[in-house]
């Protein structure tokens, strides 16, 4: 068939069929935490992106320093040669990360990043294996998909997967003794270091601080203590996975922050470079240094325009009061909900920090009821999460402002009504 019959064959897309649908919307125009779609109708978008357009769409700064670089010249390889931006962003990296992490490698994706924390890890230490939590996400590459256990989904049909990760329980945020549920996930963490793989077998655990796509969950500070031990007594890294609770999502640069811990290693990306696919691995020089030269890269890793976009961000989100407002929002946003919540007992949790805030239903079939109704007649997009799909999930661009909170909150109201 030549070129011009398939384009005109008929109305089937030439997409491929491998990508599912929120919305069937398509959209010409981003402005801040507003898309417009072909029709000239406007969306309150709080999918972000999921959880990536940290400074709204089409920042003009970053949307300026894109466009500047892109004039200077679009890739530069960094085996190649180094261009002028990886450094001022590896500084600005190392000031803002935590602890003594100083040290940076670049690439384009979260799974990519995840994947070279776990091949770092094993460099460093030698060791083989791999622990991860239950519910966790960390990207759809072979291992990453070997490392995510949110959803059957993800996995499903790719077997045989790589071997040598092992899965950990992560503490119920819906048990009623969360002191209780903590030990018992950690007795089997002890369980799995007995009966699977030995300490000596083990290079890393990687955690999500705050669960992502397995539903908002943020991890107890006794839980994240617990392994923090774990991993000092028996030399095993702690990667936390940072992809999507990074970058001020939860109102704190990195959600580490918010129990004054240090990982050995760090993900970031997402909400890193506004959209711009960027992903950075943090960690300590003297870890760095058993990185074997030339034995991970990548063609475009430390892409100059995702360089200047991370840049940019970063300036946008350390300025005076930025993280106030994620702050405020995020409050103005769970006390609307636990409002609602105290209305509608279908509401089973409201948590999450900052502005990742998950509220917990009793039905998935109502959560999607809700988020339909939300994008119909609300004009808000909304996403869920969970492993059974019962957390509506709540990820607004950082730079949402009290109006466009209310707009949501009203816009779920109804939808709860409607649907009860
Ligand atoms: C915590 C976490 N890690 C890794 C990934 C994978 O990122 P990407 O989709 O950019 O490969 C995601 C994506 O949602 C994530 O949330």
């Amino acid at each position: 068939m030549s070129a011009i019959s398939k384009a005109t064959a008929g109305n089937e897309s030439h997409l491929s069929n491998v990508w599912f649908n929120v919305t069937p919307l398509e959209v010409i125009h981003g402005s801040g935490c507003w898309v417009t779609s072909v029709g000239g109708e406007e969306y309150l978008d709080f999918a972000a992106g999921i959880a990536v357009n940290s400074t709204g769409h089409a920042h003009p700064a970053v949307a300026a320093a894109i466009a500047d670089q892109a004039k200077r010249f679009i890739h530069a390889q960094v085996n190649v040669f180094r261009h002028d931006l990886l450094e001022p962003l590896a500084t600005k990296l190392a000031e803002l990360a935590p602890g003594r992490i100083d040290t940076f490698f670049f690439a384009n994706s979260g799974a990519e990043i995840t994947e070279a924390a776990v091949k770092l890890a094993k460099q460093a230490t030698k060791r083989p294996h791999i622990i991860v939590f239950g519910g966790s996400f960390h990207g759809r590459t072979h291992m990453t998909m070997a490392m995510t256990t949110s959803k059957t989904g993800y996995r499903a049909g790719y077997a045989p997967l790589p071997s040598g990760v092992f899965v950990a329980p992560f503490p119920d945020p819906l048990a009623n003794d969360q002191a209780a549920e903590v030990a018992k996930a950690l007795q089997g963490l002890d369980h799995i270091l007995k009966s699977l793989t030995s300490p000596e077998e083990t290079a890393a655990m990687i955690l999500e601080p705050v669960l992502g796509e397995g539903g908002y969950m943020q991890a107890p500070a006794a839980f994240i203590a617990g392994l923090a031990q774990r991993c000092r007594q028996h030399g095993i890294l702690f990667i936390a996975d940072e992809v999507q609770s990074g970058f001020g999502r939860t109102g704190k640069m990195f959600a580490v922050d918010h129990y004054g811990f240090e990982p050995d290693i760090i993900c970031m990306a997402k909400g890193i470079a506004s959209g711009f696919p960027f992903s950075a691995l943090g960690t300590r020089r003297e870890l760095d240094d058993k990185w074997p030269k030339g034995s991970h890269g990548g063609t475009y890793g430390g892409n100059a325009m995702g360089c200047a976009a991370a840049l940019a961000t970063i300036d946008i989100l350390t300025a005076p009061g930025f993280m106030d407002n994620v702050n405020a929002r995020g409050e103005q946003l769970r006390h609307g909900l636990r409002e609602l919540q105290a209305e509608y007992s279908t509401i089973t949790q409201v948590r999450g920090p900052g502005l990742m805030v998950g509220t917990e239903f009793d039905d998935p079939a109502r959560v999607s009821a809700i988020i339909k109704h939300c994008l119909e007649e609300g004009h808000l997009i909304l996403m869920n999460a969970g492993t059974y799909g019962k957390c509506v999930r709540w990820m607004p661009p950082l730079v949402v402002n009290e109006r466009e909170i209310d707009l949501a909150l009203a816009a779920f109201g109804a939808a709860l009504k409607a649907t009860a």
